[in-house]
């Protein structure tokens, strides 16, 4: 038997009803904060990425999957926002007044090592909001991310903040990093002894305990920010503040991918593990110009959909669909099934049937199997009478509905969706 891809999932029936429910809010909240939906192409340019993400960052170093065709090159997005702003400056909607307010869902590709929470492929739900230098900005896009957890039934999660600065303050970071950690190599692991040559702030992010133990007395602060960067980091603070959103700053956070400028945050929920990470986001005013626009504010995040799933409190909501189940049984209430059927969904009902010409108990334990609200039965006796027999599922009541009746009966019971 030909098995799936090891790091992908199928997403069951039984689990489809909670991965709808997550887009359905995800996108009132989003629609509420006037955010509009925009959909991407899965295969991108190699190039996108490497301009975008960084050379020596994990992402494209290790874990892009590459699609050959004939002479096309082409990649598996590993993300979504580098996507979002090649259509932004693609489709000129940089020529647009103001901010551009974008949310997409998708799938995403690593070549990761699969674990708890960690897959290589996995779904993304995100927002990215161009065009825009404010820190209200950053304001609106953090709270938007608590708002739409809270909606989502999840608790226990703590947003994580920092600010990168800019460009040239990002480079006085690298050098910091670079003198206090260059007597101490000894202590970090393989790994991080390589990253201190090649990408040193990805030695911060580093899960081993003693890499983490140099990290936590490296005594990190904000002295490599300048004073507009420390100033509009402030401003995000406050404006936090006077809407009560709870966040914590951490000086060591700094983010896999190299377009993140000035502010960036994480968020992360202890019932997740070694992954931790519910989501992340941040600031990333060079990127347009990167890519070929004119410079633009830009600020994001994306929250993984199965890691989002793992920390749910609440369970997909099972009464919104009342399931109307016929039975029939004998050739000619076959046919008068089918017809009530047609009828029964022309008027919204939802409704089923089965099929498999079976006993009137297995077709009853079929229909408790679907958890139907009412079973139609048509036998011989109904056929005679021009009836039909409802039974309530619940109660086990039954009655005999005349059939040009039957709409209008279950009409007055709330069954016909609008
Ligand atoms: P990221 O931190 O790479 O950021 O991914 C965001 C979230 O996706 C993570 O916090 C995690 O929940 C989920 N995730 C990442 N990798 C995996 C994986 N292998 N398996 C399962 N879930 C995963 C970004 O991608 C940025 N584009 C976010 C952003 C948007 N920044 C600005 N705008």
């Amino acid at each position: 038997m030909v098995k799936r891809v090891r790091g992908t999932q199928d997403i069951l029936p039984f689990n489809s009803k909670a991965w709808q429910e997550i887009e359905r809010i995800s996108r009132k909240i989003f629609s509420l904060y006037d955010y509009q939906e925009i959909r991407t192409p899965i295969l991108e340019e190699p190039s996108l990425f490497n301009r975008s993400l960084g050379d020596t960052t994990e992402i494209i170093q290790k874990q892009m999957f590459r699609v050959l065709h004939e002479r096309d090159q082409l990649v598996l997005r590993p993300e979504g926002t580098a996507s979002v702003v090649r259509a932004y400056l693609e489709n000129n909607l940089d020529r647009r007044y103001g901010v551009v307010k974008l949310y997409y869902f998708g799938p995403m590709f690593r070549a990761e090592r699969p674990q708890k929470g960690r897959l290589r492929q996995f779904h993304h739900l995100g927002i990215e909001a161009i065009g825009s230098l404010s820190p209200l900005l950053d304001v609106e896009v953090i709270s938007l991310s608590d708002r739409l957890l809270r909606e989502l039934g999840i608790s226990g999660y703590q947003i994580y903040i920092n600010s990168l600065g800019c460009k040239d303050d990002k480079i006085e970071l690298g050098r910091i990093l670079r003198k206090n950690l260059k007597g101490r190599l000894s202590e970090l692991c393989p790994d991080c002894q390589v990253r201190f040559g090649r990408n040193v702030f990805r030695i911060l992010d580093c899960k081993k305990p003693r890499c983490q133990k140099v990290v936590a007395n490296l005594n990190l602060g904000h002295d490599y920010l300048c004073s507009d960067c420390r100033e509009h980091f402030q401003r995000v603070i406050d404006g936090l503040r006077a809407i009560n959103i709870t966040y914590q700053v951490s000086f060591s956070l700094v983010r896999g991918l190299d377009y993140y400028t000035r502010t960036v945050f994480e968020i992360k929920h202890n019932r997740l593990g070694a992954q931790d990470a519910l989501g992340a986001g941040g600031r990333y005013d060079n990127l347009v110009g990167q890519l070929g626009g004119q410079d633009k504010g830009a600020i994001g995040f994306a929250l993984g959909i199965e890691r989002l799933l793992l920390v749910r409190d609440r369970t997909a909501d099972s009464s919104s669909k009342q399931l109307v189940y016929i039975i029939t049984l004998g050739e000619e209430a076959d046919k008068e099934g089918v017809c009530l059927l047609h009828a029964l969904r022309d008027n919204n009902v939802f409704a089923d049937m089965d099929y498999s010409e079976r006993s009137l108990k297995a077709q009853m334990r079929q229909a408790n199997d679907l958890n139907a609200r009412f079973c139609i039965i048509i036998g011989e006796d109904e056929l005679k009478k021009s009836v039909v027999s409802l039974r309530d599922m619940a109660s086990g009541k039954q009655e005999e509905v005349p059939e040009r009746y039957l709409l209008n009966r279950l009409s007055s019971l709330g069954l016909t969706a609008n």
